[in-house]
């Protein structure tokens, strides 16, 4: 999977693009990540990607001729450079709808998701056109898009055929661990917090397989897809 971002805060993604298996997937080529700073398509000495809203109101709009452009030239990139057929423009903003596990999972099958980091107070209504999904990533408000790309590229990017010990087809039944979720203990036996001993549970430690896969089934907890 491609993944291009787009935020006038590009800095906010290096930590995240740079640590653990995000960091591995691109190493692997099984993902690609590219940041853009909106800026690049701003005009003007001060390369202006906001403006005051139209009607009066608290705050700035994203301008939407930076954005427009910014997907036509990152489309084009794309068409030219990869077998990236299936692509995806997606607006991050607290009005689309909410983002969930089967939605991931819509979006693992297209080849490339460009996602557009939007700003509480809003864009401009006028890039309508050039998205094909708008996704909020749940009911609260944050300032800006790019943690909500960050748990969209987080979900999506581990669903990439060879991710990990992903499997190749992703299929029903390969991604039936995402639903289940059940207490985990490591090292060691016993854990002494102030004075006190946290056991971890006898089962665990008996090495009878069946026992322990009906305790793991008796104590899931079931994440919920939708
Ligand atoms: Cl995608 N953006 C903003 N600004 N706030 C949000 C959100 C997105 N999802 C939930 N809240």
């Amino acid at each position: 999977m491609r993944f291009d971002i787009i935020t006038i805060f590009p800095n906010l993604f290096d930590s995240f693009l740079d640590e653990s298996l995000i960091k591995k997937s691109a190493l692997n080529r099984v993902n690609t990540f590219f940041v853009h700073d909106l800026r690049r398509w701003a005009k003007g000495k001060y390369k202006t990607v906001d403006e005051r809203p139209y009607g009066g109101g608290a705050g700035m709009v994203l301008m939407a001729e930076p954005i427009i452009k910014a997907i036509k030239e990152i489309k084009t990139k794309i068409l030219k450079t990869r077998a990236s057929k299936k692509i995806k423009v997606i607006l991050l903003t607290p009005a689309g709808k909410e983002f969930n596990q089967k939605t991931a999972k819509r979006l693992a099958k297209f080849d490339s998701l460009i996602l557009i980091c939007g700003r509480y107070e809003g864009v401009d209504e006028r890039i309508g056109k050039f998205v094909d999904e708008k996704i909020s990533i749940g009911p609260y408000v944050l300032s800006g898009g790019e943690t909500a790309a960050m748990v969209i590229v987080e979900t999506v990017a581990r669903l990439s055929p060879g991710y990990m010990g992903n499997p190749n087809s992703l299929n029903e039944e390969s991604f039936e661990s995402d639903l289940i979720e059940y207490p985990h203990y490591t090292r060691p036996e016993v854990l002494k917090v102030d004075s006190k001993n946290y056991r971890v549970p006898k089962v665990l430690l008996s090495g009878d397989h069946k026992k322990i896969k009906d305790w793991r089934q008796k104590n899931r907890k079931i994440i919920k897809k939708k």
